[in-house]
């Protein structure tokens, strides 16, 4: 499959980026700047190796090169980023956005977040997309440095949160892609909001015990994946 990253030349895109071609999928790197994409592909292909399908381009064109654009931007540049590619997004898109809107609250103040209750980064997004295109948040739990680590798979599940079924079962098979890690659907795209608190936790985490890569694993079932149909 082909997919974009927008603004995968910073460190989730790039880890995505690694995965998604080890997986044998066509990987379009999008950034502001053409000469950092096509950089940060080549050492995504250097890293991969033979096989590896993987282009740099501006944001914009690489949100026009595929089915499944990722988001990979911080929290700051979100807004911005979205009213940039909208435009330039296929008619029946699927955007997966990874922001963690609390991520830079939690490294400032750990333990006293300022949590808003009513939306998520996810939910704002979705509002800056035009008709016909979804939005699928996920990979907000896993760590980049975790999928930037080929010498080992990333662990965890990743929960996908999303108003359409199908949406999440093909951004799903992208994950099913990626060994190590299962996908897991977490419900509607306001479910967001639960897996921004959950991201917050595992940073918190992260810090105590000097780490970068705690994670979600859950329990009670043993495939997760596709749910059956209601
Ligand atoms: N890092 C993690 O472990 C992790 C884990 C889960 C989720 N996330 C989420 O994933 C997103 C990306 O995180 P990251 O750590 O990969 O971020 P990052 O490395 O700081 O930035 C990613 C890319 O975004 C682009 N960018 C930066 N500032 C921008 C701006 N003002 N306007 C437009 N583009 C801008 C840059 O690309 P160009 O300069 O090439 O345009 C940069 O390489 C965040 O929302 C984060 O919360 C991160």
């Amino acid at each position: 499959m082909d997919v974009s990253i927008i603004g995968g030349t910073g460190k989730q895109g790039f880890g995505i980026a690694l995965r998604l071609a080890e997986a044998r999928h066509h990987v379009i790197i999008g950034s502001r700047a053409e000469e950092h994409a096509r950089e940060v592909a080549a050492r995504v292909r250097e890293r991969v190796g033979t096989g590896a399908r993987v282009d740099g381009a501006m944001n914009d064109q690489a949100a026009g090169a595929a089915d499944v654009v990722f988001v990979t931007v911080p929290p700051d540049a979100q807004t911005d980023v979205y009213r940039a590619i909208a435009p330039h997004l296929r008619p029946y898109a699927i955007v997966v956005d990874t922001t963690n809107l609390l991520a830079p609250l939690v490294k400032e103040r750990p333990g006293e977040i300022g949590v808003p209750q009513d939306t998520s980064a996810a939910e704002e997004a979705a509002k800056l997309l035009p008709e016909g295109v979804t939005l699928v948040a996920g990979f907000q739990t896993v760590s980049a440095a975790r999928l930037q680590d080929l010498g080992r798979p990333p662990e965890g599940d990743v929960l996908l949160c999303g108003d359409d079924s199908e949406a999440k079962a093909t951004v799903g098979s992208l994950v099913e892609d990626m060994p190590g890690l299962r996908w897991v659907d977490a419900g509607g795209l306001s479910m967001a909001r639960a897996v921004e608190r959950l991201t917050a936790l595992l940073i918190s985490v992260n810090k105590r015990y000097g780490i970068k890569s705690a994670s979600v694993h859950l329990l009670g079932h043993e495939t997760f994946g596709l749910p059956p149909e209601e």
